[in-house]
């Protein structure tokens, strides 16, 4: 069985597949992920000419340890199977992973996960493209359980909030202000966040579209950071450095929880189940908290 690569998502940045510019200023900037949009990004008459304009991105630019990632058009559409085909065959080496949009059920991710192994033979890649699945439909969430262990290629679910209340209806006149008493997007992201991490998946948080309000963007990744998330998105650079703060532990919480995974290791070495640690006790449930942080800062490089 092959092992799903473990990758940084603090910050994922979407770029429009039709902006040469911006897709430049992507593969230079610092966000962990970026993810070159063939889906709302771009107009139904620009759809066919972005792929090639993608392939060429991937294939030209440097995009030094970035994942670079497509995203696709849904599979109710006539234009995903050949988003699949054309931009895999045109830059499959320089692919880490496919985004899904609007995934309904396991089925639609195992279309793309037979059109990827068909292509990998084809190309003779050795490398293993991966998935990311947007959740953004009503009857995505129910079925989001199923849709986590629907591939080995799966490595993300992502929660796309912007399509989700269309989904739904909801009715968000009383958004940030007066009327829902809590965070409305708090089931789903609770929900998405279980199922990715019971498939040991990435939960990862979608658009905040306001780009110019940075403490609306960091309440929100906040919230997602509480719940589990790896990262969010971020549709302008203005939102990549917020991200990569508020999803990274810092250099004193590295510290410390080394320190206690030391005196853990220590205990254990005594032959003792717990021990205090200036004030804090350490035991084998704690650790487990504390080890989290202390792999998270081994992935960024801390
Ligand atoms: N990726 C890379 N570069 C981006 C960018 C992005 N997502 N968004 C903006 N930039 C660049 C701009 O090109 C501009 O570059 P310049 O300084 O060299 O001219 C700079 O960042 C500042 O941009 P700004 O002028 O503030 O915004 P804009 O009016 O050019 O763009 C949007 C605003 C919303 C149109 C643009 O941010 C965008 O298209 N975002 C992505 C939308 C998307 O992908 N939606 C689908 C997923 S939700
Ligand atoms: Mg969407």
């Amino acid at each position: 069985m092959t092992t799903r690569p473990m990758r940084l998502r603090r910050s994922q940045l979407s770029v429009p597949g039709v902006s040469e510019k911006m897709m430049a200023k992507a593969a230079a900037s610092d966000a962990d992920h970026v993810f070159l949009d063939l889906e709302d990004a771009v107009a139904p008459s620009a759809k066919a000419g972005a792929r090639k304009t993608i392939v060429e991105a991937l294939n030209g630019l440097d995009w030094g340890k970035k994942t670079r990632c497509v995203r696709i058009n849904d599979v109710t559409t006539s234009w995903c199977f050949e988003d699949v085909i054309e931009v895999v065959e045109g830059a499959g080496k320089n692919i880490d992973t496919i985004m899904l949009t609007k995934a309904m059920r396991a089925a639609d991710v195992q279309f793309v996960d037979l059109l990827l192994t068909q292509l990998e033979g084809k190309l003779k890649l050795e490398r293993r493209i991966g998935i990311e699945v947007l959740i953004e439909e009503a009857g995505g969430l129910q079925n989001v359980e199923s849709i986590a262990g629907s591939s080995p290629r799966l490595e993300a679910l992502i929660f796309g909030m912007g399509d989700y209340s269309a989904s739904q209806q909801m009715n968000l006149r009383g958004w940030g202000g007066e009327g829902y008493p809590g965070d409305v997007f708090h089931y789903p992201r609770f929900r998405i966040a279980m199922a990715a991490r019971a498939a040991g998946l990435d939960p990862v948080d979608g658009p905040y579209a306001n780009f110019r309000n940075e403490e609306g963007f960091r309440r929100e990744a906040r919230m997602a950071f509480m719940l589990g998330f790896v990262g969010k998105w971020a549709i302008h650079p203005a939102q990549i450095a917020p991200a990569l703060e508020i999803f990274s532990p810092t250099s004193e919480e590295v510290t410390r929880a080394r320190e206690l995974a030391a005196a853990y290791d220590k205990a254990l070495a005594e032959g003792l189940g717990s021990v205090n640690v200036n004030g804090t006790m350490v035991d084998a449930a704690s650790i487990r908290i504390v080890m989290n942080t202390v792999r998270k800062a081994e992935l960024i490089g801390l």
